[in-house]
């Protein structure tokens, strides 16, 4: 009844005065979840969260290069001498040697030393004392290998009980030029559409995208696919429209949504024995506006996510990328 009366008003209001109407109660919305955010950025610097943080994305680097197709001798060398600093920091903070943040970070560290001993790359002075020094001093500290695995064994589960199945997907940053069939892709996609959706309104599209220009120019402004994203046979660029959010307060919902979405289309890939990678899409105004030029996307979608793809090729080696268990991230309310 209100609703109704609302929308009355609305429809009566002119566009003008609509228009300030939804820009206010935007903002009022938007200042709310930014002002924590920034806050949580400027005030809350010394947070076992925030330590934590650190080390998962400079282990995340390290893993990464040590699973690349070819991995460069001496790569990441500042990245590696601040994971060294970060733990030694989370160390001299007196927190857990068994959370997973802090041992996979010393395992990366005693894999990367481990890897430049075994190819005779002699890394400088400074890099190779601070590894020894973590090699050393957490001689007990023990976290999940990087893997090497044949094409065969990597899908071996995708039949199998989703228990298996979903424990079996993993990152694949290594591809085959093999093409992949544009009806395959689309099998993939209407998998994913099976996926839930606020009011089944599903807002997400993809673009798939084959041209080798257009891939080398998304990939050239996206963070995060250096050493492996030249190889991908095809991109999958989700979009989300977000004519389909009724106000403000449904502004999460193309994420959330997309999100879903995503999660199927990687598991659907996995099931058709693709290789796959999601891609962050977490850029400046400028690169986002060259992506949408790129590839048409209308005034009322936003870019979510893309996905790099192929077929893998017959050995390769994935990240192991481990997890916390679920009594680490629940909490009980019962009763
Ligand atoms: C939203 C999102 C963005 C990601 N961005 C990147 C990226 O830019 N580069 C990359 O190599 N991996 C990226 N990843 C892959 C993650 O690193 C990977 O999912 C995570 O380490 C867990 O490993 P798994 O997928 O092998 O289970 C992204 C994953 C997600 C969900």
């Amino acid at each position: 009844m209100m609703s109704t009366l609302k929308n009355k008003i609305k429809s009566l209001m002119p566009r003008r005065l609509n228009y300030w109407y939804y820009l206010y109660t935007a903002k009022k919305a938007v200042n709310f979840d930014i002002r924590r955010r920034v806050y949580d950025k400027v005030y809350n610097n010394s947070s076992a969260e925030k330590v934590k943080r650190d080390l998962t994305l400079q282990y995340h680097i390290v893993e990464k290069g040590l699973t690349m197709p070819v991995p460069r001798p001496g790569f990441g060398r500042l990245v590696v001498l601040d994971l060294c600093r970060v733990v030694l920091r989370y160390e001299s903070m007196k927190l857990p040697f068994d959370e997973l943040e802090f041992s996979q970070s010393v395992t990366v560290l005693k894999e990367y030393a481990a890897f430049h001993n075994e190819i005779g790359f002699k890394l400088d002075k400074e890099l190779a004392d601070s590894l020894a020094k973590i090699v050393y001093r957490f001689d007990n500290v023990h976290g999940t290998n990087q893997m090497e695995v044949t094409e065969k064994k990597y899908f071996e589960s995708v039949n199998a009980p989703f228990d298996a199945f979903c424990m079996s997907r993993y990152s694949v940053r290594s591809y085959t030029d093999k093409e992949i069939p544009l009806n395959v892709l689309h099998n993939c996609i209407d998998l994913a559409q099976k996926s839930p959706s606020f009011c089944n309104r599903q807002p997400t599209r993809v673009h798939i995208v084959k041209s080798p220009q257009k891939k080398e120019a998304i990939l050239a402004i996206q963070n995060g696919n250096r050493g492996f994203g030249h190889l991908a046979e095809t991109l999958l660029v989700l979009t989300s429209v977000i004519s389909v959010t009724k106000d403000i307060h449904e502004r999460n919902e193309n994420h959330l949504n997309g999100g879903l979405f995503g999660m199927t289309l990687l598991n659907a890939l996995h099931f058709n024995r693709i290789a796959a990678c999601s891609l962050n899409w977490a850029v400046d105004n400028e690169r986002d506006e060259k992506i949408r030029k790129l590839l048409n996307v209308p005034e009322n979608e936003v870019v979510l996510l893309v996905i790099s793809c192929g077929y893998p090729p017959e050995n390769f080696k994935i990240a192991s990328s481990p997890r916390k268990k679920a009594v680490e991230i629940t909490t009980e309310h019962v009763g």
